[in-house]
Protein backbone atom coordinates (compact mmCIF):
# COMPACT_ATOMS: atom_id res chain seq x y z
CA UNK A 1 0.00 0.00 0.00
CA UNK A 2 1.51 3.34 -1.22
CA UNK A 3 2.17 5.77 1.97
CA UNK A 4 2.20 9.68 1.37
CA UNK A 5 3.86 11.83 3.60
CA UNK A 6 4.35 15.76 4.01
CA UNK A 7 6.75 15.55 1.09
CA UNK A 8 4.65 14.40 -1.59
CA UNK A 9 1.37 17.18 -1.02
CA UNK A 10 1.94 20.81 -2.26
CA UNK A 11 0.93 22.71 0.30
CA UNK A 12 -0.24 25.51 -1.86
CA UNK A 13 -2.92 23.82 -3.48
CA UNK A 14 -5.42 23.72 -0.59
CA UNK A 15 -4.18 27.41 0.40
CA UNK A 16 -5.03 28.78 -2.70
CA UNK A 17 -8.59 27.62 -2.15
CA UNK A 18 -11.59 29.11 -0.20
CA UNK A 19 -12.93 25.98 1.72
CA UNK A 20 -16.62 25.63 3.26
CA UNK A 21 -16.17 22.77 6.20
CA UNK A 22 -20.10 21.99 5.80
CA UNK A 23 -20.88 20.66 10.37
CA UNK A 24 -19.35 22.01 12.90
CA UNK A 25 -19.01 18.23 15.18
CA UNK A 26 -16.65 16.27 15.90
CA UNK A 27 -14.49 16.34 12.25
CA UNK A 28 -15.73 19.18 11.37
CA UNK A 29 -14.33 21.81 14.33
CA UNK A 30 -11.00 19.82 14.58
CA UNK A 31 -10.57 19.68 10.63
CA UNK A 32 -11.53 23.59 10.41
CA UNK A 33 -9.18 24.60 12.98
CA UNK A 34 -6.48 22.36 11.84
CA UNK A 35 -6.77 23.87 8.06
CA UNK A 36 -7.03 27.52 9.53
CA UNK A 37 -3.95 27.00 11.69
CA UNK A 38 -2.25 25.21 8.65
CA UNK A 39 -2.95 28.72 6.34
CA UNK A 40 -6.08 27.89 4.48
CA UNK A 41 -9.05 30.18 3.82
CA UNK A 42 -12.40 28.41 5.90
CA UNK A 43 -15.62 29.04 6.67
CA UNK A 44 -17.88 26.97 8.61
CA UNK A 45 -21.94 25.86 7.55
CA UNK A 46 -24.30 25.08 10.25
CA UNK A 47 -28.08 25.38 9.63
CA UNK A 48 -30.01 28.90 10.93
CA UNK A 49 -30.83 27.43 14.20
CA UNK A 50 -27.48 25.39 15.08
CA UNK A 51 -26.14 25.58 18.53
CA UNK A 52 -22.55 24.74 17.50
CA UNK A 53 -23.07 28.10 15.88
CA UNK A 54 -22.05 29.75 18.73
CA UNK A 55 -18.77 27.65 19.13
CA UNK A 56 -18.09 27.78 15.70
CA UNK A 57 -18.01 31.90 16.24
CA UNK A 58 -16.03 31.74 19.44
CA UNK A 59 -13.36 29.70 17.34
CA UNK A 60 -13.24 32.67 15.33
CA UNK A 61 -15.00 31.34 12.14
CA UNK A 62 -17.03 32.79 10.20
CA UNK A 63 -20.73 30.86 9.75
CA UNK A 64 -23.02 31.16 7.69
CA UNK A 65 -25.73 28.07 5.71
CA UNK A 66 -24.29 25.26 3.74
CA UNK A 67 -25.51 27.45 0.67
CA UNK A 68 -24.08 30.09 1.61
CA UNK A 69 -20.56 28.66 2.25
CA UNK A 70 -21.01 26.37 -0.99
CA UNK A 71 -21.63 30.01 -3.26
CA UNK A 72 -18.53 31.25 -1.64
CA UNK A 73 -16.19 28.07 -1.86
CA UNK A 74 -13.94 26.30 -3.73
CA UNK A 75 -14.19 23.03 -1.88
CA UNK A 76 -17.07 21.82 0.36
CA UNK A 77 -16.10 19.77 3.02
CA UNK A 78 -19.24 17.73 3.62
CA UNK A 79 -19.15 16.80 7.73
CA UNK A 80 -22.44 16.94 8.42
CA UNK A 81 -23.55 13.40 9.64
CA UNK A 82 -23.46 10.88 6.83
CA UNK A 83 -27.30 10.28 6.84
CA UNK A 84 -27.46 13.87 6.29
CA UNK A 85 -25.39 14.74 3.44
CA UNK A 86 -27.49 13.71 0.51
CA UNK A 87 -29.99 16.04 1.31
CA UNK A 88 -27.84 18.71 2.21
CA UNK A 89 -25.81 18.47 -0.83
CA UNK A 90 -28.40 18.35 -2.91
CA UNK A 91 -30.80 21.22 -1.35
CA UNK A 92 -27.45 23.50 -0.41
CA UNK A 93 -24.54 22.20 -2.21
CA UNK A 94 -25.22 21.35 -5.33
CA UNK A 95 -27.17 24.54 -6.85
CA UNK A 96 -24.44 27.06 -5.05
CA UNK A 97 -21.40 25.27 -5.55
CA UNK A 98 -19.33 27.23 -8.48
CA UNK A 99 -18.47 25.20 -11.62
CA UNK A 100 -15.24 23.05 -11.58
CA UNK A 101 -14.79 23.26 -7.73
CA UNK A 102 -14.39 20.25 -5.54
CA UNK A 103 -16.54 18.19 -3.00
CA UNK A 104 -14.56 16.42 -0.04
CA UNK A 105 -15.63 13.72 2.73
CA UNK A 106 -14.28 12.06 5.38
CA UNK A 107 -16.40 8.94 5.05
CA UNK A 108 -17.21 7.09 1.75
CA UNK A 109 -20.76 6.05 3.10
CA UNK A 110 -22.92 9.20 0.95
CA UNK A 111 -20.81 8.09 -2.19
CA UNK A 112 -20.70 4.77 -1.92
CA UNK A 113 -24.38 3.76 -1.29
CA UNK A 114 -25.40 6.54 -4.04
CA UNK A 115 -27.14 8.88 -1.06
CA UNK A 116 -25.14 11.48 -3.28
CA UNK A 117 -24.53 11.62 -7.25
CA UNK A 118 -22.04 14.63 -7.64
CA UNK A 119 -22.01 16.93 -10.43
CA UNK A 120 -19.68 15.85 -13.43
CA UNK A 121 -18.01 18.82 -13.13
CA UNK A 122 -16.97 18.69 -9.58
CA UNK A 123 -13.70 16.80 -8.36
CA UNK A 124 -14.82 14.78 -5.53
CA UNK A 125 -12.19 13.15 -3.01
CA UNK A 126 -12.29 11.30 0.40
CA UNK A 127 -9.57 12.31 3.28
CA UNK A 128 -10.46 10.31 6.53
CA UNK A 129 -8.81 10.95 9.43
CA UNK A 130 -8.38 7.26 11.47
CA UNK A 131 -9.89 8.78 14.87
CA UNK A 132 -11.68 11.28 16.32
CA UNK A 133 -11.66 14.83 16.21
CA UNK A 134 -10.81 15.59 19.21
CA UNK A 135 -7.56 13.54 18.61
CA UNK A 136 -7.43 14.93 14.93
CA UNK A 137 -6.66 18.45 16.70
CA UNK A 138 -4.85 17.68 19.81
CA UNK A 139 -2.35 15.51 17.67
CA UNK A 140 -2.04 18.46 15.46
CA UNK A 141 -1.41 20.80 17.96
CA UNK A 142 1.48 18.85 19.47
CA UNK A 143 3.59 18.62 16.17
CA UNK A 144 2.00 14.92 14.73
CA UNK A 145 -0.75 13.99 13.23
CA UNK A 146 -2.93 11.41 12.80
CA UNK A 147 -3.06 8.82 9.76
CA UNK A 148 -5.56 9.11 7.24
CA UNK A 149 -6.84 7.29 4.27
CA UNK A 150 -7.63 9.12 0.96
CA UNK A 151 -9.31 8.34 -2.53
CA UNK A 152 -10.45 10.15 -5.15
CA UNK A 153 -14.19 9.14 -6.58
CA UNK A 154 -14.13 11.60 -9.94
CA UNK A 155 -11.47 13.75 -11.08
CA UNK A 156 -12.94 16.54 -13.71
CA UNK A 157 -9.96 18.71 -12.87
CA UNK A 158 -6.59 16.56 -13.44
CA UNK A 159 -5.73 17.81 -9.96
CA UNK A 160 -8.05 15.79 -7.55
CA UNK A 161 -5.28 13.22 -6.13
CA UNK A 162 -2.71 16.64 -5.91
CA UNK A 163 -5.80 18.50 -3.94
CA UNK A 164 -6.91 15.73 -1.58
CA UNK A 165 -3.31 14.93 -0.23
CA UNK A 166 -2.55 18.60 0.46
CA UNK A 167 -5.88 19.01 2.20
CA UNK A 168 -4.44 15.85 4.76
CA UNK A 169 -1.43 17.60 5.12
CA UNK A 170 -3.22 20.94 5.73
CA UNK A 171 -5.16 18.83 8.72
CA UNK A 172 -1.61 17.13 9.46
CA UNK A 173 -2.27 13.85 8.76
CA UNK A 174 1.13 14.40 6.34
CA UNK A 175 3.04 13.91 9.34
CA UNK A 176 1.62 10.80 10.04
CA UNK A 177 0.85 8.83 6.77
CA UNK A 178 -1.86 9.46 4.03
CA UNK A 179 -2.85 5.59 2.54
CA UNK A 180 -4.40 5.63 -0.91
CA UNK A 181 -7.61 3.50 -0.47
CA UNK A 182 -11.02 3.62 -2.51
CA UNK A 183 -14.54 5.03 -1.23
CA UNK A 184 -15.57 1.81 -1.15
CA UNK A 185 -12.85 0.03 0.80
CA UNK A 186 -13.25 3.05 3.64
CA UNK A 187 -16.92 2.86 3.68
CA UNK A 188 -17.47 -0.77 3.75
CA UNK A 189 -14.15 -2.03 5.74
CA UNK A 190 -15.16 1.35 8.52
CA UNK A 191 -18.91 0.25 8.19
CA UNK A 192 -17.80 -3.67 9.30
CA UNK A 193 -15.44 -2.66 11.73
CA UNK A 194 -18.01 -0.81 13.86
CA UNK A 195 -20.29 -3.03 13.79
CA UNK A 196 -18.53 -6.91 14.50
CA UNK A 197 -15.44 -5.34 16.09
CA UNK A 198 -15.44 -1.77 17.96
CA UNK A 199 -18.65 -0.07 18.71
CA UNK A 200 -20.91 -3.23 18.40
CA UNK A 201 -18.98 -6.43 19.71
CA UNK A 202 -16.64 -5.13 22.62
CA UNK A 203 -19.39 -3.26 24.34
CA UNK A 204 -21.49 -6.05 24.06
CA UNK A 205 -18.40 -7.98 25.53
CA UNK A 206 -18.23 -6.15 28.20
CA UNK A 207 -21.73 -6.54 29.43
CA UNK A 208 -21.76 -10.09 29.19
CA UNK A 209 -19.12 -10.69 31.16
CA UNK A 210 -20.22 -8.21 33.67
CA UNK A 211 -23.77 -9.82 33.55
CA UNK A 212 -21.79 -13.56 33.93
CA UNK A 213 -19.91 -12.28 37.20
CA UNK A 214 -22.40 -10.23 38.49
CA UNK A 215 -25.55 -12.73 38.43
CA UNK A 216 -22.83 -15.60 39.85
CA UNK A 217 -23.07 -13.18 43.12
CA UNK A 218 -19.52 -10.87 42.76
CA UNK A 219 -19.39 -7.52 43.76
CA UNK A 220 -20.66 -5.41 40.76
CA UNK A 221 -17.39 -3.17 41.36
CA UNK A 222 -15.15 -6.08 41.18
CA UNK A 223 -17.36 -7.01 37.39
CA UNK A 224 -16.28 -3.54 36.38
CA UNK A 225 -12.95 -3.36 37.39
CA UNK A 226 -12.52 -6.79 35.70
CA UNK A 227 -14.21 -6.49 32.51
CA UNK A 228 -14.19 -2.63 31.58
CA UNK A 229 -11.72 -0.86 33.26
CA UNK A 230 -8.73 -3.10 32.04
CA UNK A 231 -10.00 -2.81 28.59
CA UNK A 232 -8.30 0.25 28.47
CA UNK A 233 -5.01 -1.45 29.47
CA UNK A 234 -5.62 -4.49 26.74
CA UNK A 235 -6.40 -1.67 24.32
CA UNK A 236 -2.86 0.32 25.12
CA UNK A 237 -0.73 -2.60 25.05
CA UNK A 238 -2.24 -3.59 21.43
CA UNK A 239 -1.43 -0.17 20.02
CA UNK A 240 1.84 -0.07 21.30
CA UNK A 241 3.35 -3.79 20.74
CA UNK A 242 0.69 -5.47 18.56
CA UNK A 243 -1.27 -8.42 19.77
CA UNK A 244 1.60 -10.69 19.83
CA UNK A 245 3.86 -8.37 21.63
CA UNK A 246 0.91 -7.47 24.40
CA UNK A 247 1.24 -11.39 24.88
CA UNK A 248 4.30 -10.98 26.19
CA UNK A 249 3.38 -7.74 28.80
CA UNK A 250 1.16 -10.06 30.56
CA UNK A 251 1.37 -13.02 33.10
CA UNK A 252 1.98 -16.68 31.54
CA UNK A 253 -1.74 -17.14 34.25
CA UNK A 254 -3.38 -14.64 31.88
CA UNK A 255 -1.61 -15.87 28.76
CA UNK A 256 -2.80 -19.18 29.50
CA UNK A 257 -6.20 -18.16 29.99
CA UNK A 258 -6.82 -16.71 26.47
CA UNK A 259 -5.89 -19.32 25.26
CA UNK A 260 -8.90 -21.20 27.07
CA UNK A 261 -10.87 -18.57 26.41
CA UNK A 262 -10.96 -16.70 23.44
CA UNK A 263 -11.72 -19.50 20.80
CA UNK A 264 -14.60 -20.60 22.71
CA UNK A 265 -16.28 -16.79 22.56
CA UNK A 266 -15.29 -16.30 19.46
CA UNK A 267 -16.25 -19.44 17.56
CA UNK A 268 -16.54 -20.52 13.97
CA UNK A 269 -20.32 -19.46 14.67
CA UNK A 270 -19.47 -15.91 15.56
CA UNK A 271 -17.00 -15.66 12.45
CA UNK A 272 -19.59 -16.80 10.22
CA UNK A 273 -22.08 -13.56 11.45
CA UNK A 274 -19.39 -11.37 10.89
CA UNK A 275 -19.42 -12.71 7.22
CA UNK A 276 -23.07 -11.98 6.84
CA UNK A 277 -22.79 -8.00 9.07
CA UNK A 278 -20.31 -7.65 5.89
CA UNK A 279 -22.65 -8.98 3.25
CA UNK A 280 -25.06 -6.40 5.04
CA UNK A 281 -22.76 -3.22 4.58
CA UNK A 282 -21.77 -4.84 1.04
CA UNK A 283 -25.45 -5.00 -0.14
CA UNK A 284 -26.38 -1.49 1.24
CA UNK A 285 -29.02 -3.04 3.49
CA UNK A 286 -27.42 -1.58 6.71
CA UNK A 287 -27.63 2.04 5.21
CA UNK A 288 -30.76 1.64 4.09
CA UNK A 289 -31.87 0.84 7.73
CA UNK A 290 -29.77 3.98 9.58
CA UNK A 291 -31.41 6.10 6.63
CA UNK A 292 -34.83 4.66 7.85
CA UNK A 293 -33.92 5.15 11.26
CA UNK A 294 -32.85 8.83 10.67
CA UNK A 295 -36.07 9.91 8.50
CA UNK A 296 -38.64 8.24 11.61
CA UNK A 297 -36.19 10.42 13.93
CA UNK A 298 -34.18 8.10 14.81
CA UNK A 299 -36.16 5.62 17.00
CA UNK A 300 -33.70 2.85 17.09
CA UNK A 301 -30.75 4.45 17.85
CA UNK A 302 -32.78 6.56 20.92
CA UNK A 303 -33.57 3.25 21.80
CA UNK A 304 -30.56 2.11 21.98
CA UNK A 305 -28.77 4.68 23.82
CA UNK A 306 -31.26 4.64 26.50
CA UNK A 307 -30.68 0.67 27.06
CA UNK A 308 -27.04 1.59 27.01
CA UNK A 309 -27.34 4.28 29.97
CA UNK A 310 -29.88 2.26 31.75
CA UNK A 311 -27.43 -0.46 32.06
CA UNK A 312 -25.84 -1.52 35.51
CA UNK A 313 -22.43 -0.41 34.50
CA UNK A 314 -23.28 2.46 34.48
CA UNK A 315 -24.63 2.84 37.64
CA UNK A 316 -21.64 1.21 39.14
CA UNK A 317 -19.50 3.78 37.07
CA UNK A 318 -20.92 6.49 38.98
CA UNK A 319 -19.88 5.45 42.27
CA UNK A 320 -17.01 4.81 41.62
CA UNK A 321 -16.41 8.06 40.02
CA UNK A 322 -17.83 9.31 43.37
CA UNK A 323 -14.84 7.69 45.38
CA UNK A 324 -12.23 9.17 42.81
CA UNK A 325 -11.61 6.02 40.63
CA UNK A 326 -13.18 4.02 38.34
CA UNK A 327 -12.95 5.87 35.21
N1 LIG B 1 -16.75 11.19 14.47
C1 LIG B 1 -15.59 10.70 14.04
O1 LIG B 1 -14.70 10.41 14.81
C2 LIG B 1 -15.33 10.53 12.56
C3 LIG B 1 -14.12 9.98 12.16
C4 LIG B 1 -13.84 9.88 10.79
C5 LIG B 1 -14.79 10.29 9.88
N2 LIG B 1 -15.98 10.80 10.30
C6 LIG B 1 -16.95 11.27 9.31
O2 LIG B 1 -17.01 12.70 9.39
C7 LIG B 1 -18.32 13.14 9.01
C8 LIG B 1 -18.89 13.99 10.13
O3 LIG B 1 -19.07 13.17 11.26
P1 LIG B 1 -19.09 13.78 12.74
O4 LIG B 1 -19.03 12.63 13.69
O5 LIG B 1 -18.08 14.88 12.84
O6 LIG B 1 -20.57 14.42 12.75
P2 LIG B 1 -21.28 15.20 13.96
O7 LIG B 1 -20.37 15.31 15.13
O8 LIG B 1 -22.62 14.55 14.14
O9 LIG B 1 -21.47 16.67 13.37
C9 LIG B 1 -22.34 16.94 12.31
C10 LIG B 1 -22.41 18.44 12.13
O10 LIG B 1 -23.19 18.74 10.98
C11 LIG B 1 -24.03 19.84 11.29
N3 LIG B 1 -25.16 19.96 10.36
C12 LIG B 1 -26.37 19.33 10.37
N4 LIG B 1 -27.13 19.78 9.34
C13 LIG B 1 -26.37 20.68 8.66
C14 LIG B 1 -26.60 21.52 7.54
N5 LIG B 1 -27.77 21.51 6.87
N6 LIG B 1 -25.61 22.35 7.15
C15 LIG B 1 -24.43 22.39 7.80
N7 LIG B 1 -24.16 21.64 8.88
C16 LIG B 1 -25.12 20.80 9.30
C17 LIG B 1 -24.43 19.56 12.72
O11 LIG B 1 -24.99 20.70 13.32
P3 LIG B 1 -25.37 20.73 14.89
O12 LIG B 1 -24.07 21.01 15.57
O13 LIG B 1 -26.36 21.81 15.02
O14 LIG B 1 -25.92 19.36 15.20
C18 LIG B 1 -23.07 19.16 13.30
O15 LIG B 1 -22.31 20.32 13.63
C19 LIG B 1 -19.12 11.88 8.71
O16 LIG B 1 -19.02 11.61 7.33
C20 LIG B 1 -18.39 10.81 9.50
O17 LIG B 1 -18.58 9.49 9.02
C21 LIG B 1 -16.26 10.94 11.61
Amino acid sequence: MQVYRDADADPALIRGRKVAVIGYGNQGRAQALNLRDSGVEVTVALPPASESRGRAGDDGFDVMTAAQAAERADLAMMLAADEDQGRIYAEEVAPHLRAGAALGFSHGLAIRFGLIAPRADLDVFLVAPKGPGTALRSEYEAGRGLIALFAVHQDASGGAEALALSYAAAIGSGRAGILATSFAEECEADLFNEQAVLWGAIPELIHAGFETLVEAGFAPEIAYFECLTEVKLLADLIYERGIAGMREAISNTAEFGALAGGRRIVTDETRAEMRRILGEVRSGAFTARLIADAGAGYPRLRASRDEAAAHPVEAVRQRLLGLGGGT
